[in-house]
C-alpha cells in the first residue's frame, strides 16, 4: 500500500491521453500537436471541436459537415423547454444547464438518443448547451424566443441566444476566440469527474452531468464571475492597491490568479487581456481593462502570483453586455468538446477510477446500544 497522501491528488499522473498537453513551465497549451496560440489566431470553435473528437483538423467539406451538423442538432425536446421554463427566475444558470443536460439524458428523442460511447451524443450535447442558456436566460428577461439561426456558427449563436441581438464581426470572433481557448486543459477538475463517472461505464450525459456539477465552483469554472464582483468592489484604480493588499492581509484569494499547473503566466490569458483591450477600445470603454492591468501588477508583486484563463473574460463578456451569471455558462458551452473528446477516451481505454484513502479515523470501538450512549 502506498503510504504517501498526495491531497488534491496534486502531480499524481493519473492516466495516458493524446488530447491536449500543458508545459507549466514554459506556459505552453498544445490541443491535439497544436499551440492554442494558432488554434486562437487562426482556427474557430467548430475545427478546434473537430480536432479534439477526432484527433485532427479537418478538411473544408468535413468542417462544413461539423458545422451544418452542430447547427441541425440545437432544437431541445419540448419536455426539456417545459422544464427549464418552470425554473425560477433566480436560479443558478449552472443549476439550471446542470438540471437540463441530465433531464435530456430522460427526453431525447428515439433517434437522438446516443448510445454511451457516441460522438453523435458529444455533437449533440454540444450544439443543446447555448440553447438551454437561452431558453432560460430570454425567459427571465422578457426577451423573444430562440429561433434555431440554423446558419450561424456556435459563437454567433451563443451570443444571440444569450444578447437577443446578432454580434459585430469583432464581437462574434472575441466569442469564437473564449470558445477556442476554453475548450480543454488536460484533467482539470471537471474533466477529471466526466472521466471518473465515465470510467464507471455511464453514459455520456451522466458524465456530462458531473462535469457541469464540478465546472461551477469558484475555484474551477466560477472564477470568472467573483472576478468581476472583485472589480465592482475596487471600482477605480486608485483603490487596487490598498483593496488588494487588505485582501491578501487576510489570507484572502484573488479571484482569477494561480493554477495548479501553470507556474509561469497561463498562455489562454495572454491572449485574452489582448481582447480585453481590443473590445474595450471599440467600445471605447476601457475601464475594466485599466483595473485589471493594476490588479495583475500588484498581485504580481506583492504574491508574485500570474492571471490565469478567468481573469480577463469576465471584461470581455461584459462589454458585450452579457449578464455576469452566464460566464461560467459560457466556459461550459466551450468546455463541452473537451468534456466529451475525453469521455470518449476513457471509452475507448477504459479501467475504473478508484483511488484509495489513508484511513486515520479509530479502528476497536465497541458498540454500545442507543438507550446506553452518553
Ligand atoms: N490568491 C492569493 N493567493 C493564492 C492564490 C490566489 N488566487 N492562488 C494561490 N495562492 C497562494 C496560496 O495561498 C498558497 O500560499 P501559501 O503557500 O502562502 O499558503 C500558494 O499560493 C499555493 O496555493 P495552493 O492553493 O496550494 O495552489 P493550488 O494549486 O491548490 O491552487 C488554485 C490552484 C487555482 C485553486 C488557486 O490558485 C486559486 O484558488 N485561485 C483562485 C481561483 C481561480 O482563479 N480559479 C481558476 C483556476 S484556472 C481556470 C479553471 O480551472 O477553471
Amino acid at each position: 500500500m502506498p503510504d504517501v497522501v498526495q491531497r488534491g491528488l496534486e502531480d499524481v499522473v493519473a492516466l495516458e491521453s493524446k488530447i491536449c498537453f500543458i508545459d507549466g513551465h514554459k506556459g505552453r497549451l498544445i490541443y491535439r500537436g497544436y499551440d492554442i496560440r494558432e488554434l486562437a489566431e487562426h482556427s474557430t470553435f467548430e475545427e478546434t471541436a473537430y480536432l479534439l473528437w477526432y484527433g485532427r483538423l479537418p478538411t473544408g467539406p468535413q468542417l462544413a459537415d461539423l458545422t451544418h451538423r452542430l447547427a441541425a442538432l440545437r432544437t431541445l425536446p419540448p419536455r426539456v423547454v417545459e422544464l427549464v421554463d418552470r425554473m425560477p427566475a433566480d436560479s443558478n444558470p449552472m443549476d439550471v444547464l446542470r438540471t437540463a443536460v441530465s433531464a435530456l439524458a430522460i427526453f431525447e428523442p428515439g433517434e437522438l438518443r446516443p448510445g454511451p460511447s457516441s460522438i453523435g451524443g458529444a455533437q449533440r450535447l454540444t450544439a443543446v448547451l447555448p440553447t438551454i442558456l437561452g431558453q432560460f436566460h430570454r425567459r427571465r428577461a422578457g426577451l423573444p424566443p430562440l429561433e434555431p439561426k440554423p446558419s450561424w456558427s456556435h459563437a454567433a449563436y451563443l451570443l444571440y441566444a444569450l444578447l437577443d441581438r446578432e454580434g459585430s464581426a469583432l464581437e462574434t470572433r472575441a466569442i469564437d476566440v473564449a470558445l477556442i481557448l476554453h475548450a480543454d486543459h488536460e484533467l482539470n477538475a471537471s474533466t477529471f469527474a466526466a472521466r471518473v463517472t465515465a470510467s464507471t461505464l455511464s453514459d455520456l450525459y451522466s458524465a456530462v452531468t458531473s462535469a457541469v456539477g464540478t465546472l461551477k465552483g469558484p475555484l474551477h469554472g466560477g472564477a470568472n464571475e467573483q472576478v468581476m464582483r472583485l472589480l465592482a468592489e475596487i471600482d477605480s484604480v486608485d483603490r487596487v492597491e490598498t483593496v488588494i493588499k487588505s485582501k491578501l492581509a487576510a489570507h484572502e484569494r484573488i479571484m482569477g490568479f494561480g493554477h495548479r499547473v501553470y507556474k509561469v503566466e497561463d498562455p489562454r490569458a495572454t491572449i485574452l487581456r489582448e481582447w480585453s483591450r481590443k473590445i474595450g477600445e471599440a467600445k471605447h470603454d476601457l475601464h475594466y481593462f485599466e483595473l485589471l492591468r493594476k490588479v495583475e501588477e500588484i498581485v504580481h508583486r506583492e504574491k508574485g502570483l500570474y492571471p490565469n484563463v478567468d481573469f480577463y473574460s469576465g471584461s470581455i463578456y461584459a462589454l458585450l453586455g452579457i449578464p455576469h451569471d452566464l460566464f461560467t455558462p459560457i466556459f461550459a458551452s466551450s468546455r463541452i468538446a473537451g468534456w466529451t473528446a475525453h469521455v470518449l477516451e476513457e471509452y475507448d481505454d477504459l479501467r475504473l477510477i478508484r483511488p484509495t484513502a489513508r484511513y486515520v479515523g479509530s479502528t476497536d470501538l465497541s458498540y454500545v446500544d442507543v438507550g446506553r450512549r452518553p
